[in-house]
């Protein structure tokens, strides 16, 4: 194929805006295509701070004839929450309307094991050189994406040769790998051992709040240990697009195999648990005040600390459940109201307000505990696995 000169990204939400940016910033020509003008629009306020030529974005595929490369940060969700490749499907169909000239495709979404040959054979000519490189970005930690290495795998060594020496202009280290299915299943061995250790943390906080000690106390002592240990905070359970669900692409390789693998399976089901459980635990605690239907302030409900989306939040499901049973304002300063669901109350200032429990599920920067602490005689602070009850109140185990 012909050099480089045009880089298209296709999809423009989280990471598909920033992978834009990130060739934007490197003195790339580029043209964004997304289907839905809302995120064409979103991402048009996320470029126009960076430096470099000004993308072109479209909903139009035939903008994309111009790009050299496509690269693919396409959902792997249906809009239900499901494990789905569909996005692919439809791109893949709609992307037979270019110019036949060959292309190098990078996939940089969270893929199944064996998905970039499946697709690289479904796209028949078009499907000779295709790369993956999924995305690791974090978003909320500040940390820009040309900043973190990406794990390079493809069907080929040319495909391979292109990509690493393509981020390479953007000043992206690259890790190559082979075959291509070690650069799928590293991103899934990357979401899978973080569901596992908040799976784990969060039962061990469990046990804590049984025995009355905090988690946090015990996890700031074992971090003191030079090696071999890893903090992480317990919470509300992991929430987002990507923690609780991509695991399961992995529990699907290990069918197909005819693996079971019990602990991520365990994982995964113990994290939607987790909700219950701080539910089940909260009610104790009312119900030894006599309070059957309490007055409650849920604090945070973004799916991270420290960003203002909401989408497959695990603090808001927590938030949403416990409104069957009790009266809930939820206060989180950052999230994005424009999406937040309509029938719960959201504040964006600690309210004036007394309450029969207040539960902290997130933490964005400068929560101010000691305000919130007086707002009620329960304080549950979920990051440190911390329960606070007044004496007047005999604690539920
Ligand atoms: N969000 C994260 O923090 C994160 C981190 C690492 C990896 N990833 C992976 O990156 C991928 C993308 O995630 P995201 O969070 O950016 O998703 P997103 O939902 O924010 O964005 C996906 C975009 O694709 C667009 N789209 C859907 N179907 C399309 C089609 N047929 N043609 C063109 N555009 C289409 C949607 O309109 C949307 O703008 C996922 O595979 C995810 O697992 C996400």
């Amino acid at each position: 194929m012909n050099a480089i000169s045009t880089i298209g990204v296709v999809g423009l939400g989280t990471i598909g805006s920033q992978e834009l940016a990130l060739w934007q910033r490197s003195g790339h020509q580029t043209v964004g295509y997304d289907i839905s003008e809302d995120q064409v629009e979103a991402a048009r306020d996320i470029i126009k701070a960076n430096s470099g030529p000004a993308p072109r974005l479209t909903t139009r595929i035939t903008d994309l004839n111009e790009a050299d490369v496509l690269i693919l940060c396409l959902p792997n969700l249906a809009p239900t929450g499901e494990n789905s490749m569909a996005a692919f499907d439809h791109f893949s169909g709609d992307a037979r309307a270019l110019d036949e000239k060959e292309r190098l495709w990078i996939l940089a979404s969270t893929l199944p094991i064996g998905f970039t040959r499946e697709l690289a054979a479904r796209l028949g000519d078009q499907g000779r050189l295709v790369a993956h490189a999924p995305e690791r970005f974090d978003p909320g930690r500040g940390t820009e994406l040309g900043e973190i290495p990406r794990v390079v795998g493809a069907t080929s060594a040319e495909a391979l040769n292109m990509t690493v020496e393509l981020y390479k202009r953007a000043g992206v280290t690259t890790h190559p790998v082979d075959p291509v299915e070690v650069a799928e299943a590293s991103k899934l061995l990357e979401n899978s051992f973080r569901l596992v250790n908040i799976a784990f943390i969060n039962e061990f906080a469990e046990l804590c709040r049984r025995i009355g000690i905090t988690a946090a106390d015990v996890i700031d002592a074992a971090a003191t240990k030079p090696f071999a240990f890893m903090a992480h905070q317990p919470g509300v359970g992991a929430g987002g697009t990507c923690i609780p669900t991509m695991p399961r692409y992995l529990l699907d390789a290990a069918k197909e195999s005819g693996l079971k693998m019990p602990i991520l399976q365990d994982a995964v089901t113990g994290n939607q648990q987790i909700i219950e459980r701080v539910a089940e635990h909260l009610r104790g605690l009312l119900s030894a005040s006599g309070i059957s239907r309490g007055r409650v302030l849920v604090v945070g409900a973004a799916y991270k600390p420290n960003y203002p989306d909401a989408r497959a939040s695990a603090a808001l499901a927590f938030a949403h459940g416990l409104a069957a049973h009790h009266s809930v304002l939820v206060y989180d300063p950052i999230v994005d109201a424009a999406r937040f669901p309509k029938d719960i109350e959201l504040v964006r200032a600690i309210p004036d307000e007394r309450f029969d429990a207040v539960v902290i599920a997130l933490k964005h920067r400068n929560t101010d505990i000691a305000a919130l602490r007086k707002l009620s005689p329960i304080l549950i602070d979920l990051v440190r696995g911390a329960v606070e009850v007044s004496e007047s109140i005999s604690t539920h185990k």
